[in-house]
């Protein structure tokens, strides 16, 4: 089967992870029955600086045409981040109502928490992130500019729907696991209109799955017990602002931002996902093939999940677990010494 793939490298480190991406889908395409039609669009930072926008205007409509997006990071000094995110990344998510953001955080054999006396049976749970709406409304405006009494005000959109749907998901894959249990980030507490409406959709679900125990945080005392107590949490779901800071705070206890994968999921199969690392572009780093591609390599790994190319996935990670728990070829970031390249040729090789 042709699976075909649109290739959005972007920004700073995106453009030398996503060769790793490409390399490890040429490998696998080599099996009988498996192939990839990759098409590479160049929008980013350098594409703005060149046509004064991130990606043309039927941009959208050209990457529909695939069976799903691979992303690399967006963003790049010299454009303003609100700008260049706004401009590309954000508008993939909602234009193909990629409603969920899977962001997986389990620590890899071999890797180090930076968690005291925590191992691979600790930390393994599953961000499940609101990604369409919440805190990031394009609703808000600015007032007074210049004035003493500047300000600026941004709506934190939580709507029946958005929030119906990104909760049922999360409830059946708590569902699908053995743990049986959900825990959810709100702020009920303190944020007085969006939050208890949150919590209102929760409690009104719940009954619909009454094997699923659900437990309550607000999100602070979460984000202290991910630190404290990992080995507490199997499926976590949180609006879209919670979401992206647990799933920075999960990764940095399981080897760093740097092996952290992610999946835009709209689950309509007539819609593509898009998969991409929880990291940016890392402009302090780019250009130095430093750049640890774990979490694009895994990245690949839930596309072909998705894909249900399920024997590929599982084969690709194992050749990448196999390469962590071995320990002798990683990158700066895990203690190694290994660039980028070199790392993607030990995880080819093991892939055989
Ligand atoms: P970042 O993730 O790019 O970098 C944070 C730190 O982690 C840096 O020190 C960087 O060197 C390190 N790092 C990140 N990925 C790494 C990897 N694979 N290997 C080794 N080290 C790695 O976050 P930032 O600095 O906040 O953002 C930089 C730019 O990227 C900004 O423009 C931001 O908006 C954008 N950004 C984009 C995405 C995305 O495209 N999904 C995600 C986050 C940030
Ligand atoms: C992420 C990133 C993005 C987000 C930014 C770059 C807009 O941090 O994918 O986690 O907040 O969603
Ligand atoms: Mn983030």
């Amino acid at each position: 089967m042709t699976h075909r793939i649109a290739l959005i490298p972007g920004d700073g480190i995106g453009r030398e992870v996503m060769p790793s991406a490409i390399r490890c889908l040429n490998a696998l395409a080599r099996r009988p029955g498996l192939d990839f039609a990759l098409s590479d669009f160049p929008y980013s930072c350098e594409y703005y600086a060149q046509h004064g926008a991130m990606m043309p205007d039927d941009g959208i409509d050209q990457l529909r045409a695939h069976d799903a997006i691979l992303l690399g990071a967006v963003g790049y000094p010299g454009v303003p981040d609100h700008i260049s995110l706004w401009g590309l990344l954000l508008p993939i998510r909602r234009e193909f109502g990629q409603y969920v953001n899977l962001r997986p955080v389990r620590l890899l054999q071999g890797l180090t928490s930076a968690l005291r006396d925590r191992g691979p049976e600790d930390i393994n749970y599953l961000v499940i992130r609101e990604n369409n709406e919440g805190e990031y409304s394009d609703i808000g405006g600015r007032l007074y500019d210049g004035l003493p009494e500047a300000m600026a005000i941004q709506a934190n959109v939580i709507t029946r729907k958005g929030s119906e749907r990104i909760l049922d998901y999360a409830f059946q894959t708590a569902q699908s696991r053995s743990r049986q249990t959900l825990a959810y980030a709100t702020k009920s507490n303190g944020i007085k209109h969006s939050m208890p409406f949150w919590d209102e959709q929760v409690a009104a679900m719940a009954p619909r799955y009454p094997d699923i125990s659900v437990e309550q945080y607000h999100v602070d005392i979460l984000a202290a017990n991910l630190v404290t107590h990992p080995d507490w949490f199997d499926v976590i779901v949180g609006t879209n602002l919670f979401g992206d800071i647990l799933s920075d705070l999960g990764p940095a206890t399981a080897g760093g931002i740097g092996v952290a994968p992610s999946a835009n999921i709209n689950p309509d199969p007539a819609v593509p996902s898009m998969f991409e690392p929880v990291h940016g572009s890392a402009p302090d780093i780019a250009g130095g093939d430093i750049a640890n591609p774990i979490a694009m390599i895994w990245s690949v790994v839930m596309m072909l999940e998705d894909l249900k190319e399920h024997d590929a996935a599982q084969d690709l990670m194992g050749a990448l677990e196999a390469v962590t728990a071995e320990g002798r070829v990683m990158t700066r970031d895990l203690g190694g010494q290994a660039g980028t390249v070199e790392f993607t040729d030990r995880v080819l090789a093991e892939l055989g």
